[in-house]
């Protein structure tokens, strides 16, 4: 009968185990909750509850499951215990006998909980910082050893303007930083403390909350013990900062599968990050970047169930919560996986510069260019696009590209065009023309990555 035995005639039901106990995946939590208990009992034998020589019986033994836990020799499946917070004590009283029966005084698995959780996002969080930074680095190099690539950009699929590859790459590591600043934001706002907070309405022992904050680790304690062993908001955001991670890359995924594409044929990928068929010997697919897209439907899920879950919960603790851990568990895994995943992928890109700029020059890319100079001629932007407009439906007629069509044929047109025209329409040209900061012409590109080389070089 466990934790709360005294009040009970009954065991439970093997079907309310089933739905009650989280030991089979809150053992995740092990080291966390040592980690607190150790700070538990100081805490509490400075308040009085306990001797020194008594805390130091406990904090060894508890050093000794550490040191197990972190080793994965704790045997869980040995176990009828609940869930972890029982699992550790169960373990301190098999060892210590009553001396263990002390450690749970003025403490609740509420505030417990609450504790190790956000200790597990912090720690997690500082390492999916580092795959974010790693992706970050793989698409700086890859922008640096094809620096002079240009490939058609897109607006609804369809080409737009040609714009150059670390233009591209540069576009991702915006949103990945912006990913990181993100979990830097959350890391702030979450390092704060539950432990003391009890069961939901503090605790009765004079606990020095400060002290056990700091020795956690956190910056301070939580303010408010209701909130505290109630709020579940550092989860909701891990979980958006994944979904948000895991849609940007899900993006830049499908863009590499479309570059990979026989149809684009701009990029190939390295054999150790696609598959082949085991029917069409031809085959060399995208698998990994199609479950970086595919993957993303977990994460958001996890994101939409917790918050459902949460939503309308009256304070302060309810046994719904025990419902937060499996989804940002998977939902930390996969994002950790997929950042990975995807810095290999990138490390592997093999660029055609040849077939990017061949496609860059195709679907009159540079109409636009054609607009633009007939503006500079003195002409109003509206009639210049509306020329420029007539000038690409008589290339398509005659199948060629707008820089084929003579000189006279052109001034059919506008008597405004001169032979100059055809510089402005080299594909060089009209990308670097594009010289404002945050274009795709070769100075605000070249400076943006040499930006991200120096901060590569610095680690960060
Ligand atoms: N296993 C529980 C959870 O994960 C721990 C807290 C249990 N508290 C309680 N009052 N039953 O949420």
């Amino acid at each position: 009968m466990g934790l709360w035995g005294g009040r009970f005639q009954q065991g439970s039901s093997n079907m309310f185990r089933q739905v009650n106990d989280s030991l089979p995946f809150d053992r995740i939590l092990a080291s966390q909750d040592i980690r607190g208990s150790i700070i538990w009992s100081k805490a509490i034998a400075k308040a009085g509850v306990m001797s020194a020589q008594e805390q130091e019986k406990i904090e060894a033994t508890l050093n000794k499951l550490l040191i197990k836990a972190e080793n994965d020799e704790l045997d869980f499946d040995a176990s009828s215990e609940e869930d972890i917070h029982s699992f550790v004590e169960a373990a301190l009283i098999e060892e210590l006998g009553d001396l263990g029966r002390k450690l749970h005084t003025g403490r609740s698995r509420n505030d417990q909980v609450a504790t190790d959780f956000r200790l597990w996002c912090k720690e997690h969080l500082e390492n999916l910082l580092q795959d974010l930074v790693k992706v970050k680095h793989a698409l700086t190099k890859s922008a640096d050893v094809n620096r002079e690539v240009i490939l058609p950009g897109y607006t609804h699929l369809q080409r737009a303007q040609p714009v150059r590859y670390p233009h591209w790459c540069l576009a991702y590591i915006e949103m990945f930083k912006r990913d990181i600043s993100r979990v830097q934001d959350l890391l702030i706002r979450m390092d704060q403390c539950p432990l003391g907070s009890g069961a939901l309405a503090g605790t009765v022992y004079a606990i020095d909350r400060q002290e056990i904050a700091e020795q956690l680790g956190f910056k301070s304690p939580c303010l408010n013990s209701l909130d505290a062993v109630s709020d579940r908001d550092y989860v909701l955001e891990l979980l958006f900062c994944a979904s948000t991670s895991m849609m940007h890359l899900s993006r830049m995924a499908e863009d590499l599968i479309f570059f990979n594409s026989g149809e684009a044929g701009f990029i190939t990928l390295g054999d150790a990050v696609t598959s082949g068929s085991s029917l069409m010997p031809q085959k060399k697919n995208p698998d990994a970047l199609e479950l970086i897209r595919g993957k993303c439907g977990r994460v958001f899920g996890s994101l939409q169930g917790l918050l459902v879950t949460m939503k309308g919960l009256p304070l302060a603790y309810n046994k719904d919560m025990q419902e937060d851990k499996e989804g940002a568990f998977d939902a930390v895994n996969q994002w950790h996986i997929c950042l990975c995943i995807a810095s290999e992928v990138i490390d592997s890109i093999q660029l055609d510069s040849e077939r990017c700029a061949q496609a860059a020059r195709q679907g009159y890319a540079n109409a636009t260019e054609m607009a633009d100079y007939l503006v500079e001629k003195g002409i109003p932007f509206r009639t210049a696009h509306d020329i420029s407009g007539q000038i690409v439906l008589a290339a398509i007629e005659q199948n060629k590209p707008i820089e084929a069509l003579s000189l006279p044929e052109l001034q059919q047109y506008s008597d405004k065009i001169q032979d100059d025209v055809y510089a402005i329409l080299e594909l060089d040209y009209l990308v670097d023309k594009r010289s404002i900061l945050g274009g795709t012409g070769a100075q605000p590109v070249f400076t943006a990555l040499q930006n991200e080389l120096d901060q590569m070089q610095q680690g960060s």
